[in-house]
C-alpha cells in the first residue's frame, strides 16, 4: 500500500520489432494479475507488425491490458519527463535498433526517450534484447547500456525447470524479469539445488 501522497507503483512496458512479442504481452498480463502497478504501454510500428504476425492480437485487446497507452511519437507524454515517477521500464522484446538508440542516448521516439529518462533518473531499465547471432555493434551497445546501469536480459529459456509448454517457458522468463523490480513476493521459485535434502 502507498503512503498518502506517494505516487503509485508504475512500470513502463515497451514492445519493439524483434521476434517474441509474447514476452511483452505476458508481462502486461502478469502485472494485471498481480495488481497494484500502473502500466504504461508503448508499441513501435515494427512491434505492431510482429504482434499481428506472431499473435494475431487486435489492437484493442492489447491496449486493454495496460492502464495507459502512449503513442511512440508523443515525446511530450508524462513518461518523457523524469519528474513523472516510475519504478522503471521493460522493453520486451527489444530490437537491435531500439538497443542502439538507447545505447547512444538518441531519444528519437518515446520508447528511446523513456528509456533515456529511466537511466538518467537511475531507475531500473531491463531490455529483453533479441537477435542471433550478435555483431560487434550489438555487443558494444549492450555493453554501453550495462555501463549506464541498464540490465541486458536476453529472453533465453532455462530447461532445468522442465517447462511443459512455450507459455510456461515464456512465463518463467517473465517472472524473473518482474522479480528484478521487487514488486512483492518472488514470482520465480528459488532454485533449491540439484540434490536438495541429500548430503551425498
Ligand atoms: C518478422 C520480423 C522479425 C524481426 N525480428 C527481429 C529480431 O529478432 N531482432 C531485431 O533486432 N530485429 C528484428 N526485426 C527487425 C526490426 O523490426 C527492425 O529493425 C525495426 O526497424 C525495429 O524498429 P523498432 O526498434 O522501432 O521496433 C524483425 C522484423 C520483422 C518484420
Amino acid at each position: 500500500m502507498n503512503l498518502p501522497g506517494t505516487p503509485p507503483r508504475r512500470l513502463i512496458v515497451a514492445i519493439t520489432g524483434a521476434t517474441g512479442a509474447i514476452y511483452g504481452v505476458r508481462i502486461l498480463d502478469m502485472l494485471r494479475k498481480l495488481g497494484g502497478v500502473e502500466t504504461h504501454l508503448l508499441i513501435s510500428s515494427a512491434g505492431w507488425l510482429n504482434i499481428q504476425h506472431e499473435l494475431q492480437l487486435a489492437k484493442d485487446d492489447l491496449h486493454a491490458r495496460a492502464d495507459v497507452v502512449h503513442s511512440v511519437r508523443d515525446v511530450g507524454a508524462s513518461i518523457a519527463s523524469g519528474s513523472f515517477a516510475t519504478d522503471g521500464m521493460i522493453v520486451a522484446p527489444c530490437s537491435m535498433r531500439t538497443l542502439a538508440s538507447v545505447a547512444h542516448g538518441l531519444s528519437d521516439n518515446l520508447i528511446a526517450r523513456a528509456a533515456d529518462v529511466t537511466l538518467k533518473e537511475r531507475r531500473r531499465l531491463v531490455l529483453l534484447v533479441r537477435e542471433t547471432p550478435f555483431n560487434l555493434a550489438h555487443l558494444r551497445n549492450m555493453t554501453a547500456v550495462t555501463e549506464m546501469g541498464g540490465v541486458i536480459f536476453p529472453p533465453l529459456p532455462a530447461f532445468y525447470n522442465q517447462p511443459a509448454s512455450i507459455e510456461e517457458m515464456v512465463d518463467q522468463t517473465v517472472a524473473r524479469v518482474l522479480d528484478l523490480f521487487a514488486l512483492g513476493p518472488a514470482l520465480s521459485p528459488a532454485w533449491q539445488g540439484l540434490h536438495s535434502g541429500s548430503a551425498d
